[in-house]
């Protein structure tokens, strides 16, 4: 571990565990997550701290969060039997959500980042039956038994990769899709970018993300997954949504009045980000 704020891909969990907590604080939070504060620390606060004034705010995690709370609440409604985090970084969902205590829950992310984590909740009870491995989700072999494992006996299982596919290779997000395209999983919840985002984030952040660039954002949107067989059920703009939750800031509320990009149809240059949950077409 360097000096850098983000020395590694993992430290980006602590970034965005910040707006957790930052959200939680609020008097009106939209959710509440006591452990956030902890789990960031101060390489957390840093990171913010040097992030470009339009993303320092973090309402984009906050709305992202949100949407990711419904779409949870709403897939165990309709029967979900197991929900895969995959690079569930220092999320908490586990213990702040109303969840079925029979609900098995598998938390996967880099194995480093798993043990800190561990080690931070010793002693807390999760909502849920709650599992975590370590494992190398760009590693087909390690995925592929890590999916074995975590999926079996699930019949409806929710998979979520929420903050990953940006920082994985084109080609592992093709394999991860591949290697999903299971019958156990009826829903695959991710966020996703346009590549105007990506371009910016890598060139505005002040070297914020060299140690962990954005990769993948196809130009195609949400068709990407369409055409490797999965169906969009939504798509959420994740500015839309943080506009209609009131947490923009205020010059770009501004913005938020103009016609925004439909990541159904993106256009080329403008940048987008959405929460999408894709079921199997078939
Ligand atoms: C931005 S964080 C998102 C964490 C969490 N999902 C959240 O939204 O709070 C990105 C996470 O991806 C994990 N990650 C990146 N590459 C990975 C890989 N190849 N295998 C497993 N986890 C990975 C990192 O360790 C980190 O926890």
């Amino acid at each position: 571990m360097t000096d850098e704020p983000v020395s590694h891909v993992s430290d980006t969990a602590r970034w965005v565990a910040v707006y957790r907590a930052t959200e939680s604080a609020r008097p009106d939070a939209l959710f509440t997550d006591p452990y956030a504060d902890r789990l960031a620390g101060e390489r957390g606060r840093r990171i913010v701290a040097m992030a470009p004034r339009a993303i320092r705010s973090g309402w984009w995690l906050v709305a992202r969060t949100k949407t990711i709370d419904d779409i949870l609440a709403d897939a165990i409604a309709a029967g979900c039997d197991r929900v895969l985090n995959l690079a569930a970084g220092l999320d908490t969902r586990p213990y702040r959500l109303d969840l079925p205590a029979e609900l098995r829950w598998v938390e996967a992310d880099l194995p480093a980042l798993i043990a800190e984590k561990d080690q931070f909740l010793t002693g807390e009870t999760p909502r849920c039956r709650l599992t975590r491995v370590g494992v190398d989700l760009s590693d087909p072999a390690a995925r592929d038994g890590f999916l074995d494992e975590a999926l079996r006996g699930a019949t409806k299982a929710l998979v979520l990769t929420e903050g990953l596919l940006m920082y994985l290779e084109p080609s592992d997000v093709d394999d991860l899709s591949q290697a999903l395209s299971r019958t156990e999983v009826a829903w695959w919840t991710l966020d996703l970018a346009g590549p105007g985002l990506v371009k910016r984030m890598n060139q505005q952040t002040g070297g914020l993300l060299k140690n962990a660039p954005f990769k993948f954002a196809p130009a195609e949107g949400v068709r990407y997954f369409e055409e490797r067989g999965w169906h969009t059920m939504e798509v959420e703009s994740i500015f839309a949504v943080a506009a209609r939750l009131r947490r923009l800031p205020w010059y770009l509320r501004l913005i938020a009045r103009l016609p925004q990009p439909d990541p159904r149809h993106p256009p080329p240059n403008r940048p987008w980000n959405a929460v999408v949950r894709l079921d199997r077409s078939n």
